[in-house]
Parts: structure tokens; C-alpha cells; sequence
């Protein structure tokens, strides 16, 4: 068995650092040490990553480092690429940096090689993408197809979605992209109620294809497009796309499987957008701007991949985010963008972090003895100054941040007058600033500020944050980002000795779910006394309210 996380030397000289740091202050280490800011900072691809207002010194620094080693970080990223089975728990590969590589490398599983079958697919996505951005690709009645709808849940929703907004500059506007994942039937309600079925094409995508939420959606668009188009069937392969792993659940549906594109079970639904999960996406943005995305996270993963510890980002992040969760008590981790283009990147990093290193067992089933993910939330500045970030500037939590900005606005139609970029990178940079050195009362004295009120206007300062800074977001940009992160939960969850990628976790509520959804309905099933007394009760009270 691997030496418990806590018992190493490594975390012991950790603890002892942390108890002399104690409440060291960010005002004197940049005090002490004019170089600061240029030493901690570092670039990856187009993304220059600012840690040095962490609670951080070279010691803390150079004892993560000797953690990330002692506990194998490098050699299980090393048997990730080389396409080990490191997802233990499913005996499967881990190879969503196989998705990105280019043309000609050869990455193997199995002895495979898996890469031309990347591109097979990506070519093929390719084609259908042009096709229907041309208006080649025509519904059943010869309408061509002005909407996409896609219908996925979790990893086949989050992404293509986030990654949608974020492009949204660089998609065909002529065309309307909507996301449909909640089983909640006002979601899919909402995305057609306005769209005519002979011009909309769903994207049905699950890498299952038998995520319940999705295949409910799926059917009840089925029904929308068969009712609104006369009902016969052959319409359904006009209208209707799949992305999946499973080609025979794709068939039962009524989609034929030459209008399926393929994954493997060695890309994780969190991990999955720059495979064929992310046809909307494509579709949208078109398949020359989707290359440049996936070459975006192929520079981030090669710099993973080949950089040394000490300046390899990801890493770093992933490092500091022990330090805090540990050794702060942090419970919490926040992705601030300063981009209203990047609304759904913190959502879709809750799933990434979350649905990775939400875990409470080692890779052989021992309990963790130490705190493992985060609770990750954010969203984009200047928005989140007027509401929650007072708890971050003056409340009693611990709230490392990672802000994320851009020299230029991706358009400049979005600043015509040329007020509002500088603008919101003045809060970007004042934000950080202030979190950092705050006020101290004799500033807030020589203010004049009546002594009464002092206190509420003393900000102490010490919250650590990362700055990202790139030059604009572009679709490269965007996949650097996203594989920044990837990277980061991975280091993460190979210091926790934990698996990030399994979800065993989002099975029970699943069962349950299949157990009470009969016992909702009026057919004569009896009141359920199965559950506990809460849940009988509750499933009481709602067939009361329905009258069932
Ligand atoms: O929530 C569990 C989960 O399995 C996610 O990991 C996944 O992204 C999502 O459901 C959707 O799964 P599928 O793509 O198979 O429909």
C-alpha cells in the first residue's frame, strides 16, 4: 500500500513550514523582495500565470515540489499519456489528451494506435459541419437547417455549452445553437418553443446513450419534430444526429448510425468536448476554429507533459490548491473570468473539479485521512464585485481565487467607445490588488474616517490569488484554458491518491430516482412506506398537490 499522504515526509515538513509562516503577510513578502512578481510568473502557451500573490515563499514552494514528487505525480502523468489504464475502478485509459493530437502522432492503447481514429472522426465531423453550415445538409421537407439543438447532460452539456458561449463571437450568428440538458421538461420547452422543426437539427449527445435525462429529452424532441413535420419516421434521420460510444442504444432510438460520430471509453464525459461531444460546437464555430481550439489544449498538454515541476503550471495550480485545502482550511475554490464570454466556465469546471476529485477513497479503497476537492464556483467579473465579493474582501472564509482576464475584447464592436475594456481590466487588476495588501486602520485613520467606523473599513488583506493573463480569448485560448485545468485536477488527484475518473458517486441518486419516479404516478401504486419517513412523506405530499 502507498504511505498514507499525511505520514510522509514531505507533508510532515509541510505542516511544520506552515506553522512558521503562520500569518506572514503578502505587503512584507513583496516587501522583502522586489523580484517577486517576475520570479512567480510564468507563461504556458499564451497564458502568462501570475501566482505571486499566493501564500507562498521559495520554501513553501520547494516543499510542494518534493510532495508532488514523493507522491508519483510525474510518473502516473507519464502512464497517463503513454495510455495506461489508470482509471482503476473501470479499468480504462485516460486519454482525452489523445483527442488533440495532432495528425501523425501515435499514442497507443492496447497496442492500438489511437490517433488516426481521432482524426477519422474529426474529419467525418468535418464534413457534416460544413454540410450543414452551407445549407447542404436539408431536413426533411428541404428546409435547410437554421437551428441546433444539442441534448446531452453533464460532460455532454457543460462543454459544448461553455464553449459555445465563450465562442460565440466566432460561430455563424446566421444560425441559432441552443443546449438543452435538464430533464425538467421547461429546458427543451424553452430552446423550440420558438424554432420551426423543419429547420432544426438535435444533436443527441451521451456517451452512454442511456443517461435517462438525455433520452427523455431526446424522445420528447423526437415527438416535437414527427408532430410539427406529419409523422413519418424517415424524418427522424433528417433532424437527428448522435454522439456516442454505443451504437446500438444510437440505432434503437431511430437514429441511423452513419449519422453517429464516435468516441471511446477511454474519454471521460468531463473530459470529452474536444471529441465529438463537441459537434455543436463545431458546427457553429467551424471545423478550421475547432482545430485551433484542440491545438490550444495540445500546447498546454505538451508543456504538462514535458515541462519540469517547477515550471510546469498546471502542476504549480494543482500544488497550490493542496496547500490551501489543507493547510488553510480552504473549502472552497474560485475561477473569477473577466470575460462575459466565459459565463459558463466556472459551471463547467465544477464538473471537471468536482466530479474528479469529489472523493473520499484512495485509488485501493482506503479512506483519505486529508481533504481532497474543492468546492469550485465563480463567475465573471465585474458582476460577482457587487454581490459575493464583499464575503471574499471581509468575511471570515479563506477563498483562493484564480482570475482570469484579456488584454483585448474578443470584438471591438463590444467597445466602441473604447470605455469599457480598459475598464473592466481596471477591476481585473484592482481586485487582486486589494485582496492582496487591503487597507490597514491607519490608512483607514489618515482617511479621517470617524473612529467608530474604522473597523468596517479596514480590509486586511492576504487573499491569494493566481492572475491569468492572454492576450485575447480565441478558440487556442480557450482550449489552453480548459487543459490548464484538466492538468491541474489530474496533478490533484495523483497527491490524493485518489481515482478523478470515476463518478461512483452519482449512482445512488440515479437508483432512487427509478424507484420513486412509479411511485409518483396516480395508476393505483400504493402510498410507498419503503423509504424513510421523510421521503415516504414527501412523495405523499406531492401526490396530495398533484390530486393523484
Ligand atoms: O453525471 C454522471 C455522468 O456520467 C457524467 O460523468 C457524464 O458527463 C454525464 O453523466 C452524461 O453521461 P452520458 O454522456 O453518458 O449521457
Amino acid at each position: 500500500m502507498t504511505q498514507q499522504l499525511t505520514e510522509t515526509a514531505q507533508w510532515q515538513a509541510l505542516s511544520k513550514h506552515r506553522e512558521a509562516f503562520g500569518d506572514t503577510h503578502l505587503r512584507e513578502l513583496f516587501a522583502t523582495d522586489p523580484q517577486r512578481a517576475g520570479r512567480y510568473t510564468l507563461n504556458v502557451g499564451d497564458l502568462s500565470v501570475d501566482f505571486s500573490k499566493q501564500l507562498i515563499t521559495d520554501e513553501t514552494l520547494s516543499l510542494l515540489l518534493e510532495l508532488a514528487q514523493a507522491r508519483g505525480v510525474e510518473p502516473l502523468r507519464d502512464a497517463m499519456f503513454a495510455g495506461e489504464k489508470i482509471n482503476v475502478t473501470e479499468d480504462r485509459a485516460v486519454l482525452h489528451v489523445a483527442l488533440r493530437a495532432p495528425r501523425g502522432a501515435s499514442i497507443e492503447v492496447d497496442g492500438e494506435n489511437v490517433v488516426p481514429g481521432v482524426h477519422e472522426v474529426l474529419d467525418r465531423m468535418g464534413v457534416f459541419a460544413e454540410k450543414v453550415r452551407s445549407g447542404e445538409w436539408k431536413g426533411a421537407t428541404g428546409e435547410r437547417i437554421r437551428n441546433v439543438v444539442n441534448i446531452g447532460i453533464g460532460g455532454s452539456d457543460l462543454g459544448p455549452a461553455m464553449a459555445y458561449e465563450a465562442l460565440k463571437e466566432y460561430s455563424r450568428r446566421d444560425l441559432t445553437f441552443r443546449f438543452v440538458s435538464n430533464v425538467d421538461g421547461a429546458d427543451l420547452y424553452e430552446a423550440t418553443r420558438d424554432l420551426a422543426a423543419a429547420e432544426t437539427l438535435f444533436v443527441i449527445s451521451s456517451k452512454t446513450f442511456t443517461t435517462v435525462e438525455t433520452i427523455t429529452n431526446a424522445t420528447s424532441a423526437k415527438q416535437w419534430v414527427l408532430e410539427a413535420l406529419g409523422g413519418d419516421e424517415s424524418a427522424v434521420a433528417k433532424h437527428f444526429v448522435a454522439v456516442s460510444t454505443n451504437a446500438a442504444e444510437v440505432s434503437k432510438f431511430g437514429i441511423d448510425t452513419e449519422n453517429m460520430f464516435g468516441f471511446w471509453d477511454w474519454v471521460g464525459g468531463r473530459y470529452s468536448f474536444d471529441s465529438a461531444i463537441g459537434l455543436s460546437l463545431m458546427i457553429a464555430i467551424g471545423p478550421e476554429r475547432f482545430g485551433e481550439m484542440l491545438a490550444g489544449f495540445h500546447t498546454v498538454d505538451e508543456h504538462f507533459r514535458n515541462t519540469p515541476l517547477a515550471q510546469n503550471v498546471p502542476a504549480l495550480l494543482g500544488l497550490l490548491g493542496v496547500w490551501y485545502g489543507s493547510f488553510f482550511d480552504a473549502q472552497t475554490h474560485a475561477v473569477l473570468p473577466y470575460s462575459h464570454y466565459l459565463s459558463r466556465f466556472s459551471a463547467y469546471l465544477q464538473q471537471l473539479d468536482m466530479e474528479s476529485n469529489g472523493k473520499s477513497v484512495q485509488r485501493d479503497g482506503e479512506p483519505v485521512a486529508w481533504q481532497t476537492g474543492p468546492i469550485v464556483w465563480g463567475t465573471p467579473g465585474t458582476n460577482g464585485q457587487h454581490a459575493y465579493y464583499q464575503l471574499i474582501h471581509q468575511g471570515t472564509k479563506i477563498i483562493p481565487a484564480d482570475f482570469i482576464g484579456f488584454a483585448e475584447p474578443v470584438t471591438a464592436a463590444a467597445d466602441p467607445r473604447g470605455a469599457h475594456h480598459d475598464m473592466l481590466t481596471a477591476n481585473f487588476l484592482a481586485q487582486t490588488e486589494a485582496l492582496a495588501f487591503g487597507k490597514t486602520k491607519e490608512e483607514v485613520e489618515a482617511e479621517g474616517t470617524a473612529a467608530p467606523i474604522v473597523p468596517h473599513r479596514v480590509f486586511k488583506g492576504n487573499h491569494p490569488t493566481t492572475t491569468i493573463l492572454a492576450p485575447k480569448l480565441t478558440p487556442s485560448v480557450l482550449g489552453q484554458l480548459v487543459a490548464l485545468y484538466e492538468h491541474k485536477v489530474f496533478t490533484q488527484g495523483a497527491i490524493w491518491n485518489i481515482n478523478s475518473f470515476d463518478q461512483w458517486g452519482v449512482e445512488l441518486g440515479k437508483v432512487l430516482a427509478k424507484k420513486i419516479e412509479p411511485e409518483l404516478t396516480a395508476d393505483g401504486t400504493p402510498l410507498p412506506d419503503a423509504h424513510d419517513s421523510s421521503t415516504n412523506a414527501l412523495v405523499a405530499k406531492y401526490r396530495e398537490l398533484r390530486g393523484r
